[in-house]
């Protein structure tokens, strides 16, 4: 009889389709998955602007530049902004280390000087020009130029 003839070669054939079924099924699983991974990324990249983080921005991880925490020391804020005419006495200021400049400015209380230094007057100008400085760092300021001309 010759069915026997054909099931002998369906039984030759199933063995490498079956395997040629596997490898073609291997590949699709990893064709599928890296479209998946190409699609996340293009998604990813879509993203409007307002969800992306740009190269630069604080979301990208790059460096921050922080105010520095808590207000400047009065030695600070005298360094940077005051000295540039307390320490040499330019248009009039009293000078930083001369107690006789301040002498008559101190009969006016403390809180007249601290009131001039955060409001100026005449050629001394409201804040020393410190414009981001705070009220208490301008008299924190204040003291330290006191503390040192006396
Ligand atoms: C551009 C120059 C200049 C800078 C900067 C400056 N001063 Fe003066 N300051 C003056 C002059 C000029 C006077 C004298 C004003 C007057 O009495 O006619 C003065 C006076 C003062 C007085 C005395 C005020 C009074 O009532 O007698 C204080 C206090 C003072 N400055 C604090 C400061 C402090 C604090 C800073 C920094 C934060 C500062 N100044 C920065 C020019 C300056």
């Amino acid at each position: 009889m010759l069915p026997s003839r054909e099931d002998s070669t369906v039984s030759q054939l199933k063995r490498p389709v079956s395997l040629l079924c596997a490898a073609l099924a291997g590949l699709l699983i990893s064709t599928a998955a890296t479209t998946a991974d190409l699609t996340e990324a293009m998604r990813e990249r879509l993203k409007p602007a307002g969800e992306l983080c740009m190269a630069g921005e604080d979301c990208a991880g790059a460096p921050v530049v922080v105010a520095a925490s808590g207000p400047r020391s009065g030695e600070e804020v005298y360094t940077s902004k005051c000295a540039t005419c307390h320490a040499t006495g330019l248009s009039g200021a009293p000078k930083i280390g001369a107690p006789a400049d301040w002498t008559a400015r101190l009969d006016q209380g403390l809180e007249v000087l601290y009131t001039h230094a955060i409001e100026g007057i005449n050629a001394m100008p409201a804040k020393g020009l410190c414009m981001d400085c705070s009220d208490e760092e301008i008299k924190a300021s204040v003291d330290y130029m006191l503390d040192n001309s006396k």
